[in-house]
């Protein structure tokens, strides 16, 4: 009786592993080296909130936003008015991996 109990842990510890990996395995297959999002929680909040709706120092509300691509690149490249340019701070490919993310923040 003893052995089919420990059976059992042993086979649900497995199975939680097993689900644990494959988790990890989606997680690193849907993101690229850069995540847009994280990027975005880290410098963009602080002004447009985490769903881009909040207009601190009068930051545009993203969701509302209609630039293409190229002009999101440029507007976090360089900044406008109150917004800082992200050139020093992100590189390239991090500035389009985050213009990317707001993409999503559409409604
Ligand atoms: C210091 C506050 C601040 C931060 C931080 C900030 N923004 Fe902005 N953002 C603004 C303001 C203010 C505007 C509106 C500028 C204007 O009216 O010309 C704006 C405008 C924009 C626009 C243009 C929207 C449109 O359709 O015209 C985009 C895209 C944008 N921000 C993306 C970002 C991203 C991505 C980040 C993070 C990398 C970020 N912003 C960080 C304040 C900020």
């Amino acid at each position: 009786m003893k052995k089919i109990i420990v059976f059992y842990f042993l086979a649900a510890f497995l199975v939680a592993c097993g689900s644990y990996a494959e988790q990890r395995n989606t997680a690193s297959a849907s993101t690229p080296t850069v995540d847009g999002k994280s990027i975005y929680k880290d410098y963009c909040i602080a002004c447009h909130g985490l769903y881009g709706v909040m207009g601190g120092s009068g930051a545009f509300d993203l969701t509302k936003s209609t630039l293409p691509l190229e002009e999101r690149v440029k507007v976090i490249t360089d900044g406008r008015k109150l917004m800082t340019p992200f050139k020093g701070l992100l590189s390239e490919e991090k500035i389009r991996a985050v213009a990317e993310y707001v993409e999503t923040l559409k409604q």
